[in-house]
């Protein structure tokens, strides 16, 4: 068999995941893993047995024969993760969001490109069930021309308190960059990924750089000292089809819980992604549908079938759900919405 030779640039908590559904299948080998934190490593070999493993990500590229490799670092460092993978021979799954901002995207894409290379980006929302129903219903036109859509990410109280998600130098931004990213996607996939013409944004921050041990939280302890990032962002975009899209991300939002969802208005028909439901006019009523059975995403998961649609997409050429151009079309929204907020919430084109 053909079995695909994987390395891990990054070791931490989603290379955890990655490497969770891969040793699921016999034709691929966790060949090599790369950390500058000998502990992040540490933790990896309690629970799967890699082969080979380095403190330079260089080295490993340079020593070891890898065909992929999935770029699990902060997202300061993805350019040129993945760009020196792609450079070594390697295909590339690289972790959400695309990079620090779209001008590196661009770079990843291109590269990729000039060189053949494959290049995936960690968008397991686009495999979960809910999203795979919505997008089926929206290509069968349920919808109609869809000319609204409403994206929240939104956390009453969840600021990460590991990595370095609150580093605006090594993340880029904060909730809108980390999750807004996530729930933005799987909306502009299901809209059939129009193309983004404008946006205006503002970001707000008020919470995450108070002492953490004084407030109350899900996850206690962030770091607080190097907390540079928003705490809720909210952005509108334009597309060229004229559809408009609102987002809200928030990682500190006064809620009265967490939201996790996308809303659609078509023409003909509209749609929630939780719950999962369609409204419709049919037999001369105003109908909602709900899918009777769904499979749970998180066992049934959308991350196994995000990291089995890359290698089998590596291996047989199978399509790839979630490309490089659909990480930099989205990072190209949320630059836009974090332009504007620097210019006071006006009008930015992109
Ligand atoms: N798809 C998802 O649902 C999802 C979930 C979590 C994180 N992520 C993304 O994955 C990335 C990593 O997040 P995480 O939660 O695993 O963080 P993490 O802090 O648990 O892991 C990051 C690892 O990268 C290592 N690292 C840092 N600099 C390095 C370098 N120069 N060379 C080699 N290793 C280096 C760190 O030591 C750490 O072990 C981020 O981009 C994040 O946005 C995606």
């Amino acid at each position: 068999m053909n079995k695909l030779r994987y390395g891990f640039i990054g070791a931490g908590g989603i290379a955890g995941t990655h490497m969770q559904e891969l040793a699921k299948r016999d034709d691929v080998e966790l060949v090599a893993m790369a950390d500058v934190s000998e502990d992040a490593m540490g933790k990896i070999r309690e629970r799967y047995e890699v082969q080979h493993e380095f403190s330079d990500y260089r080295k490993m590229l340079r020593e070891v024969s890898l065909d992929a490799v999935s770029v699990c670092t902060p997202n300061r460092f993805h350019m040129r993760h993945t760009i020196d993978a792609l450079k070594a021979g390697c295909d590339v799954l690289c972790e959400k969001p695309i990079a620090m901002n779209a001008r590196e995207g661009a770079r990843m894409v291109a590269t990729a490109s000039e060189l053949g290379r494959k290049l995936a980006i960690g968008f397991q929302y686009r495999y979960n069930p809910r999203t795979t129903f919505l997008k089926r219903a929206a290509e069968e036109g349920q919808l109609g021309r869809i000319v609204y859509g409403r994206v929240q990410a939104l956390r009453r109280r969840g600021i990460p308190n590991w990595g370095v998600f609150g580093h605006k130098e090594l993340q880029g931004g904060g909730p809108l960059i980390d999750i807004g990213v996530h729930a933005l996607e799987m909306a502009h996939y299901v809209m059939g990924s129009p193309t983004p013409v404008s946006a205006v944004g503002d970001i707000f921050s008020y919470l995450g750089n108070e002492r953490s041990d004084r407030v109350e939280s899900v996850w206690k302890g962030w770091d607080w000292k190097h907390h540079t990032v928003e705490d809720l962002a909210v952005g509108r975009i334009r597309f060229e089809d004229g559809a408009v899209l609102t987002l809200e991300a928030g990682w500190a939002a006064h809620i009265e819980k967490n939201i996790w969802t996308f809303e659609l208005m078509g023409e003909e028909g509209g749609a929630t992604w939780d719950p999962p439901r369609i409204f419709r006019d049919e037999a001369g009523h105003m109908v909602d549908k709900s899918p009777a059975w769904l499979p749970d995403s998180r066992s049934d998961g959308m991350f196994k079938r995000k990291m089995f649609n890359f290698v089998e997409h590596c291996l047989h050429d199978e399509p790839l759900l979630a490309r490089g151009e659909d990480g930099l079309a989205v990072q190209r929204m949320l630059d836009a919405i974090y332009r504007s907020a620097e210019r006071g919430g006006k009008e930015v084109k992109i």
